[in-house]
């Protein structure tokens, strides 16, 4: 069981046509003039490169890729051709694609060394979004591979090549370390999400809190199932309490150097942790029951944050709350028919034990609005009806408060992760009425990912808000650019970006 190590990453400047590398790889986008990075290398092959190209098709439309050999006639072994689209429209989400699609074909040519050159873009975006894709791309998870069968071979090294009379300096070493730092956070997300359920337990989960912690300075805080009831976390404790693996709360702290910036109220991050959903004994099906391993994505996602809030520096504290608990069907499991009772107060009677997540997080967000934040957001992988709404390439994002939840949306669009708006719909409580406690924690079907979020607004008081149901995009149907089949470990660039804009804003 061992792990690739990443790629080590550099920048470089030169001309490519002098560059050694096992692969380089070149952006086009479908101008009917190539750039002037590929009219050079295209030039040192006699032309070859781009007749080559037309007469397979290649026309530089995103998603497109083109491999060439060079048979000594370059210092690379291959050109790869990665599309960029309409010309002058592309972005730094096109380029991180374009860039991860480059680094899996050069991995699966038995390349190890890439270099890559920069296209047209503003440099620093450039640079951050060409590292991160490539760092995203070369990501797999092989740790129980022993076949060796994977095509792709691990990546060594990849150069970004800087053209156009570009030098290195400060800013575009920061981009790329920067780029690195986020992309490695996001396939350590990744990685606890792939995680099968028997390995990652809530108690591993919280050692693997305590690693992050230890390695960038977060106080880290595990209460067990006894100490919940003491915090009168009675969803929650109920949920756990079927499972030889006890539930965990995970807290994790990081504050600010000077005395005066750690006494601002917090930014509260919020995770999901079921680290296997059964459906407890609403059982789920065989089939619905096959990725729920997954289902502590939330919380992965506000881990791989929380890895690299130390380097981000906020000028205020950030607080990380992981509610973690393996939802099973036993002997001592809950029940249907249960009324349990909130830290709030409130008590909810159990229709669904498959309707966890919302009773974690019910009391988790209880606890974490006690220390007043400025913002809470919570990442669940919360309900199937959200999947059905928005499908597997974007989550959906719901909120008490327009202005955080503007705020969120455009650091995702930023970070190239997808969100949408949805309502949260007042009439939809109705459906969570009881005859005999407060709220059911299931209503009617029909608006399921609104009810779900309504249920959890519950718990938040008057604390600006947003939930992001990722039940969708926390898992890729199929490689897509940067992404593998699999983890995704969305929500890690979004809170990241939303932490960054919000330190430089205060
Ligand atoms: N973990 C699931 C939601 C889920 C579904 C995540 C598919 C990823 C993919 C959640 O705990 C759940 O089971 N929700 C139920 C709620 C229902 C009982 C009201 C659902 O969505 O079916
Ligand atoms: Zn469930
Ligand atoms: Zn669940």
């Amino acid at each position: 069981m061992n792990d690739d190590p990443s790629p080590s990453f550099a920048l470089l400047s030169g001309a490519p046509t002098r560059t050694r590398a096992d692969v380089l790889v070149l952006f086009a986008s479908e101008a009917s003039k190539p750039n002037e990075v590929v009219a050079a290398v295209d030039q040192a092959l006699d032309g070859q490169l781009l007749r080559a190209a037309r007469e397979e098709g290649f026309r530089g439309k995103a998603e497109q890729t083109f491999v060439f050999q060079t048979h000594g006639r370059l210092p690379a072994g291959r050109v790869v051709l990665s599309g960029l689209g309409p010309a002058g429209r592309f972005d730094a989400e096109v380029l991180r694609q374009a860039a991860g699609r480059g680094v899996k074909t050069a991995q699966k040519l038995r390349g190890s060394t890439v270099v890559m050159a920069l296209p047209e873009l503003d440099p620093a975006v450039g640079v951050r979004a060409v590292a991160e894709g490539a760092a995203l791309g070369a990501y797999r998870f092989d740790r129980y591979r022993t076949d060796g069968q994977d095509e792709r071979v691990p990546l060594r090294s990849v150069r970004l090549l800087l053209s156009n009379g570009l030098v290195r300096s400060s800013r575009l070493e920061r981009a790329l370390a920067e780029g690195v730092r986020v992309s490695g956070a996001t396939n350590f997300a990744r990685t606890l999400v792939n995680e099968p359920a028997a390995h990652l337990t809530p108690q591993a989960l919280a050692e693997a809190a305590e690693t992050v912690g230890k390695a960038h300075g977060l106080q880290v805080r595990v209460s067990g199932p006894r100490e919940l009831r003491k915090l009168r976390m009675g969803m929650f404790a109920a949920v756990g309490q079927g499972s030889e693996n006890g539930p965990r709360l995970i807290e994790l702290s990081y504050r600010p150097r000077k005395a005066a910036e750690s006494k601002r109220p917090p930014v509260a991050l919020v995770g999901k942790a079921i680290t296997f959903d059964s459906g407890g004994l609403s059982l789920k099906t065989a089939d619905g029951m096959m990725d729920m391993k997954t289902d502590m994505a939330g919380s992965a996602a506000v881990l791989g944050a929380m890895e690299v809030v130390a380097e981000l520096a906020p000028p205020f504290p950030v607080q990380a709350f992981l509610g973690a608990a393996e939802n099973m069907p036993s002997g001592t499991a809950y029940r249907p028919g249960d009324v349990l009772v909130s830290r709030l107060g409130k008590t909810v009677e159990v229709t669904n034990t498959d309707a966890e997540g919302r009773l974690v997080l019910g009391d988790v967000l209880a606890y974490a609005v006690e220390r007043k934040p400025s913002a809470v957001i919570d990442l669940a992988t919360l309900t199937g009806a959200c999947v059905v709404a928005l499908g597997n390439w974007m989550g959906g994002a719901f909120s008490n408060d327009d202005a955080l939840a503007e705020e969120v949306l455009a650091a995702a669009r930023r970070a190239g992760e997808s969100f949408w708006r949805m309502p949260l719909v007042d009439l939809q409580k109705e459906t969570l009425r009881s005859e005999i406690a407060d709220m059911k924690n299931v209503g009617e079907r029909w608006g399921g990912a609104i009810t779900a979020a309504v249920f959890l607004r519950e718990f938040v008081g008057q604390t600006p808000w947003v939930h992001l149901d990722i039940a969708g995009p926390s898992q890729a149907p199929r490689e897509r650019g940067y992404q593998g089949k699999g983890a995704t470990g969305i929500g890690v660039r979004t809170l990241a970006e939303f932490l960054r804009a919000r330190a430089r804003a205060s």
